[in-house]
């Protein structure tokens, strides 16, 4: 393993009936609270009251945003750092899956510069603080909860970039599994593929040495497998529904790095057809990632796939390498498209072949997309080929 940092510094309170202590946690911070939320299923389950009734509670002053879109888009988040400036609000309480924790933390950052926020993405302005953000989980998937990113779409010049930056961090997050019941099989499909990516665009790497990391990455894998079905079914399970979510968070926070330079390669794809055609960000990984597998298997590649199929998949060891490995990316592909049901080809969900060259151009940044294998403009043509 190679040197790092682990510092993870997000309070979270698990379980149920934690919303006690949200008062407590947004009153660390000041008086003035926005809240934060999507279209509205908050409200459909309760959970908008039981927040609204905490704030009151702890004597704290509401401010509303709304509306917050999947996919967010820059102009909520310039809305909500307009209300942060004017209200002077002092802290961010973003309730729901992760398009609304993204968009809000950039309203923290946007509140603490005097520049348009789209400035955070089109010219990488600086992130050096933002106001501090609290969080409520409503779906399991994007691990935005416990890490310091945020992906922002902006219409009008057809982007979606996310970016990573650590004053986003939140400082508490509340995930209470029984919030996500509510949450659709396809949405909690959609959530599973998004968990699997982040653990396997780390875990596909042929850095030596990381066999603890490895061992929690299959487990996390072998636990998404197991449970989300479940939850597809019985959508009230609440051991499923709290596998999910722990995994959710421990996927993308950090400590699956180790210390390796890890570059995402499905993820920067993704981004490039949610840009233009506005698709659920797992469905598309999983349209992907099976695809991004097999253009990547080769000699050099193999042992990985191998210790992937066997680990994860529970294939024969006693089968050769490449037999393995080609079975583990039909499990994948069976998991993805016969277990969670979601569609398996870019015809089925409309993304056209004439928009390929600028998507790939756009997932490489007009060079090379480095990650497990380093994949330039025609190699991701010929992935989105067989995405078909
Ligand atoms: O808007 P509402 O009404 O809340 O409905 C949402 C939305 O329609 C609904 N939903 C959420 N919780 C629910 C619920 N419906 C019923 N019951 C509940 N308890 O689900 C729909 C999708 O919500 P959304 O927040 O868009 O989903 P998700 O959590 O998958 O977030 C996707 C966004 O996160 C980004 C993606 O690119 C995408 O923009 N990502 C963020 C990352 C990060 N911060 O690190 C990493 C990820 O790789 C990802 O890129
Ligand atoms: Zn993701």
């Amino acid at each position: 393993m190679n040197n790092f940092v682990y510092d993870i510094p997000v309070k979270v309170y698990f379980g149920e009936n934690q919303l006690g202590h949200l008062g407590e946690e947004l009153s660390k911070y000041g008086k003035k609270v926005l809240l934060t939320y999507g279209g509205g299923s908050i409200k459909k389950i309760g959970l908008y009251d039981e927040v609204v009734a905490e704030i009151k509670k702890a004597g704290l002053e509401l401010f509303e945003l709304s509306g917050i879109e999947p996919n967010p888009r820059i102009d909520s988040v310039r809305e909500g750092t307009n209300i942060c400036k004017k209200e002077k609000i002092d802290v961010l309480l973003a309730v729901g899956g992760g398009s609304t924790l993204d968009a809000t933390k950039w309203m923290a950052a946007g509140a603490c510069v005097e520049h348009d926020p789209w400035d955070f993405f089109s010219k990488w302005a600086p992130v050096e603080k933002a106001l501090p953000v609290v969080t409520v989980l409503t779906l399991s998937a994007t691990g935005s909860e416990m890490d310091c990113g945020g992906v922002v779409s902006n219409p009008e010049t057809k982007d979606k970039i996310g970016r990573m930056a650590r004053p986003l961090l939140p400082k508490a997050s509340f995930l209470d599994p029984t919030k996500t019941y509510t949450v659709s099989p396809y949405q909690t499909a959609c959530g599973a593929a998004d968990m699997m990516s982040h653990i396997m665009e780390v875990y596909f790497d042929m850095e030596p040495g990381m066999y603890m990391l490895d061992c929690f990455m299959e487990s996390m894998l072998k636990t998404v497998i197991k449970y989300a079905p479940i939850a597809m079914k019985e959508p009230d399970n609440y051991e499923a529904r709290a596998n999910l979510m722990w995994v959710s968070s421990w996927a993308i926070n950090g400590f699956i790095n180790g210390g390796r330079q890890i570059a995402w390669s499905c993820h920067p794809m993704e981004h490039e057809l949610s840009a233009i055609y506005d698709i659920t960000h797992g469905l598309g990984l999983a349209i992907l990632t099976p695809r991004w597998l097999e253009y990547c298997l080769d000699e050099t590649t193999v042992s990985k796939y191998y210790q992937f199929g066997v680990n994860v998949f529970g294939i024969d060891p006693k089968l050769d390498a490449m037999s393995v490995a080609k079975k583990s990316i039909e499990m994948l592909r069976d998991f993805f498209f016969e277990t969670l049901q979601l569609k398996s080809t870019f015809t089925e969900v409309g993304i056209k072949k004439e928009d390929f060259p600028i998507m790939a151009k756009k997932s490489c940044g007009g060079d090379v997309l480095p990650g497990f294998k380093p994949l330039k403009q025609d190699d991701i043509e010929k992935i989105f080929e067989m995405c078909l």
